[in-house]
């Protein structure tokens, strides 16, 4: 069974890698990304100064789903740059997820990092977890400034990483903002933000930070990362590839992914709970799923959802 796959030119050899965030802040993390099965090695989200991040307990697993609120932990984009010619020596595609604690902080990044090499950039326009700091990817004025000012400094195919959208006039409006920015593809979906997980047992809640607020995970978020797969590839007809990210725990997850459009698909909370070993999982039940239905790859079923 063929599960690899090519987006914006580059060709991947399975369509399983991790969301940027699960086991790769460290050089010992994204190493061992190198040496698993993973299709990908992706970056932890950097910024210009090294962060500890939010204060811990700042992850969360419970049946259905996480919470998060890491801060972006990262060892700053420095050392990210330092580490991609290595980290390229694994022979799969490296893609360098960049963020910034505001907008001016993007373009420096962009810079170092592109001259380092990898194989594709991911801008981050929407992690949740930094108090005081609202998602870029819900302003559509500030995103677009921002991609078109990123577009004019990447050279490799340059990606854009969502929050999730819950009405179709966001989707639309964002639709047409990427369509004016060059983006080579897009990562759908960041975690759903600002959930609240309470313990009813101890009377509080689950994390630290931001009072117990964070972006959720896992199989509870699978439809709302499904209906944005479904609304932007249906937006450009297919024309500008998605990595489908949320919820996807088994093989028939990233079957539903693929279904919608989306060319790859990213794990957090499973990798995160079920550790590296989880690739291997996922590729056969894939595989498996593919074959039950008659399917020979990945891109025989790409957007094949079929409506009532
Ligand atoms: C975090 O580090 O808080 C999560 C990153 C993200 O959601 O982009």
């Amino acid at each position: 069974m063929d599960l690899s796959t090519t987006i914006a030119g580059i060709k991947f050899p399975s369509c399983f890698m991790n969301a940027s965030g699960a086991l790769c802040v460290t050089r010992e993390e994204l190493v061992a990304l190198g040496r698993s099965q993973a299709g990908a090695i992706v970056t932890k989200s950097m910024t210009v100064e090294t962060r500890q991040g939010n204060p811990a307990p700042r992850y969360y697993g419970f049946p259905g789903g996480s919470i998060n609120s890491m801060g972006l932990p990262n060892l700053g984009y420095l050392a990210y740059a330092e580490l991609i010619p290595e980290l390229k020596k694994f022979g799969k595609p490296v893609i360098a997820s960049v963020a910034g604690l505001c907008e001016d902080d993007f373009p420096a990044i962009a810079r170092t990092i592109d001259d380092a090499g990898p194989d594709l950039i991911e801008v981050n326009l929407s992690c949740p977890n930094i108090p005081g700091k609202p998602q870029i990817g819900y302003d559509a004025e500030a995103s677009e400034r921002l991609m078109k000012r990123l577009r004019k400094l990447i050279t490799v195919p340059m990606g854009v990483k969502l929050p999730p959208y819950f009405d179709p006039a966001h989707h639309k409006l964002m639709g047409d903002v990427i369509g004016r920015c060059g983006v080579d593809y897009l990562n759908l979906i960041n975690s759903v933000g600002n959930g609240l997980v309470v313990d009813s047992r101890t009377e509080t809640v689950v994390i630290k930070p931001k009072g117990g607020f964070g972006g959720l995970g896992g199989t509870i978020i699978k439809p709302v990362a499904l209906a944005n797969v479904r609304a932007f590839w249906k937006h450009f007809d297919g024309r500008i590839p998605i990595i489908g990210t949320g919820g996807v725990m088994n093989g028939v997850d990233a079957f539903e992914h693929v279904l919608c459009g989306a060319s790859a698909v990213q794990i957090g909370t499973v990798l995160v709970e079920e550790g590296l070993g989880v690739f291997n999982r996922l590729e056969v039940e894939l595989a498996a799923c593919l074959d039950k239905k008659g399917y020979k790859s990945v891109a025989d079923c790409r957007g094949r959802l079929k409506e009532l």
